[in-house]
């Protein structure tokens, strides 16, 4: 199964591919998480990258491109994947799909996750990650088990930079200038599919199965 999970900042991206690689035994590949690996260890990648993310606009397509692509031909990807947060422009998207093309391994299905502004950045204000597996909580709606702690290896939670307000809107900025001509882009080659994210974690997570498994 070769997959993308498109939506807005706070959709539940990272919530929704984590379980799904578990579950269909894919790669899960978050292009933000790899950039935030990248920014810990100070890389040149992760500098550059850092005073992108700050800002909440998106890191330039040749330097996205050139990280995401090795990785998505990969031998460990080779039984599938799932993006998650790339590709985010027309540029990274045509990219990509030419790689796969080379490959005769297509995209089969992008999934809209679709949720109000409002909503993500509630989600978004309460969230709660853990710096070392990447693992995502929220305090309201999917608490972790000891208060503060990862419920895998128990390392204290921390918020991430960018879910500060005013950062939060410039994302939804970004995301609506340069991320949503996707939707009509995978539209048009047949491998858009909708998903309403506007319910609890483990509705949306059956819908998608749902879908992944063509019953949706
Ligand atoms: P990235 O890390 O990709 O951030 P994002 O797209 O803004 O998405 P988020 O990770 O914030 O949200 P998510 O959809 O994964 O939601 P989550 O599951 O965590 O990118 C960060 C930055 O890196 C970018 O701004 C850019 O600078 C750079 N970058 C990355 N990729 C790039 C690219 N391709 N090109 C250029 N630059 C790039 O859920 C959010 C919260 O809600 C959690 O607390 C969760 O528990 C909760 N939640 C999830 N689902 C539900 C639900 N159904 N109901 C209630 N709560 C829920
Ligand atoms: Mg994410």
């Amino acid at each position: 199964m070769r997959l993308v999970l498109l939506g807005p900042p706070g959709a539940g991206k990272g919530t929704q591919s984590s379980r799904l690689a578990a579950e269909l035994k894919i790669v899960h590949l978050s292009s933000g998480d790899i950039l935030r690996a990248e920014r810990k260890a100070q890389t040149k990648l992760g500098r550059l990258a850092q005073t992108y993310m700050d800002k909440g606009v998106l890191v330039p397509d040749d330097v996205i491109l050139r990280m995401m692509i090795g990785r998505i031909t990969a031998p460990e990807a080779r039984a599938g994947f799932v993006l998650d947060g790339f590709p985010r422009t027309i540029p990274q998207a045509e990219g990509l799909d030419a790689r796969l093309a080379e490959v005769n391994q297509p995209v089969e299905k992008v999934i809209d996750i679709v949720v109000d502004d409002t909503v993500v950045t509630r989600r978004l204000t309460g969230r709660w990650t853990c710096p070392t597996d990447g693992n995502v909580y929220h305090e309201a709606f999917s608490p972790a088990k000891r208060p503060g702690k990862c419920d895998a290896c128990g390392t204290a939670l921390v918020r991430r930079k960018d879910d500060e307000p005013a950062v939060v809107s410039q994302r939804l900025a970004t995301y609506h200038a340069e991320t949503r001509p996707l939707i009509d882009y995978y539209r048009s080659r047949g491998v858009l599919v909708p998903i309403d994210g506007n319910a609890e974690i483990d509705e949306v997570y059956g819908r998608i199965l749902a879908t992944c498994r063509g019953r949706g």
